[in-house]
């Protein structure tokens, strides 16, 4: 049986790339695995830490981020929701595997680069300066790699964004368990699972993700954005001027993107979908995906609208996953203590 385990930070309503890229699949999955595969899902409130938060908005997202994961269709009994800061044992893990991770590993992540290149322009300097950037965000794959593996996860559904951080999950794994010798390795190298669509770009600058944190709103459609919203944001996706749509991720990233996006929303693949436009205008495309995209998030939007306010129901459900993640966590991290000799 698999152990399934994948994570969402709460800085706020989670766009269509989230949706697409991953909380679609945390539902299929669901639907989909045999009844031995235990599945976990995690609002990693510590990652959500390594940029400024206002708290205040933070605690209101950490419970928003719940009633997402129920209004999109994960089921409390079936999986194990829960709240990452409320299982200490994952900042324990995470300790130990800091200290058996090689800088150069953590320097090497994309991630990092590009928060660093980020803190570079921003100040025009040449140099590579960490100065400004706090620690956490450099040991941030470390704690995510304790997050898996606190549970003995075997494979973890993500978007392609978080290839990298799974594969240093796996080297640390691997190196844990050659270093600690028990009497059976302790952790499986977790694989990554693909999610059927690749990633989703921002709607006004198709070179880059959509993501939460640009400061852009028209870049990214949310999960509560109405049918208005999301026919506005569409209409105002930056395409290119060539007559008829194609397939090109190099040379038409705006066109293909919402090729991606139709594709995903209607359970399509995107080479079939292509095809259906090599002859279209933009505009038509952008009906068509409008459309699709309101018929996928419709549900979901009125479910969140209704359970948003119901704090004792998601505080009874916070807590009966909190005591599920802690009993499984307990387990690994009594066999941890001892491979490392604190005992
Ligand atoms: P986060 O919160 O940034 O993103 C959550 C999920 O959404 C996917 N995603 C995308 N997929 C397609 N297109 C996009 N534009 C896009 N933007 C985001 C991400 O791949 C992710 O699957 N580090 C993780 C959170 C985490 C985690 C974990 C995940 C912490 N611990 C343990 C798995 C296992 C993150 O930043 O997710």
């Amino acid at each position: 049986a698999r152990v399934v385990f994948s994570g969402i930070q709460p800085t706020g309503i989670p766009h269509l790339g989230n949706f697409l890229g991953a909380l679609l699949n945390w539902v299929k999955l669901q639907r989909e695995a045999p009844l031995d595969d235990q599945l976990i899902f995690s609002i990693v409130g510590w990652h959500a830490l390594t940029l400024p938060q206002d708290p205040h908005a933070l605690s209101v997202a950490r419970r928003e981020m719940l009633a997402v994961l129920l209004a999109i269709g994960l089921d409390p009994n079936r999986s194990i929701i829960f709240h990452q800061d409320e299982n200490p044992h994952h900042t324990e893990l995470a300790w130990i595997l800091n200290c058996i991770t090689p800088m150069g590993k953590l320097r090497r992540m994309t991630t990092w680069k590009s928060r660093l290149a980020t803190s570079r322009n921003a100040r025009d300097e040449s140099e590579v300066d960490e100065s400004m950037l706090n620690a956490g965000l450099f040991t941030y794959p470390v704690l995510q790699a304790a997050d898996i593996l606190i549970y003995r996860t075997t494979h973890v559904p993500v978007g392609e964004d978080q290839q990298q951080h799974i594969e240093l999950c796996r080297d640390l794994a691997d190196n844990f368990n050659r270093t600690f010798k028990s009497q059976h390795p302790l952790f499986p190298l977790p694989q990554h699972v693909q999610t059927p669509s690749p990633r989703v770009l921002s709607l006004r600058d198709p070179s880059a993700k959509m993501s939460k944190s640009s400061p852009d709103i028209q870049s990214r459609i949310l999960l509560t954005d109405n049918a208005a919203l999301i026919k506005a944001k569409i209409r105002g996706a930056v395409t290119d001027p060539i007559v008829g749509v194609t397939y090109d991720p190099e040379a038409r990233p705006g066109a293909t993107n919402l090729l991606t996006i139709l594709a995903a929303c209607t359970g399509k693949e995107v080479s079939e979908v292509a095809t259906r436009y090599h002859d279209k205008g933009h505009g038509k495309l952008k009906a068509d995906v409008t459309e699709a995209v309101e018929e996928v998030m419709r549900r979901p939007r009125a479910e969140f609208e209704k359970l948003k306010g119901e704090t004792e129901y998601l505080s009874s459900v916070a807590r009966a996953g909190i005591s599920k993640a802690r009993e499984l966590s307990e387990v690994t991290m009594k066999e941890v203590r001892t491979c490392v000799g604190l005992v």
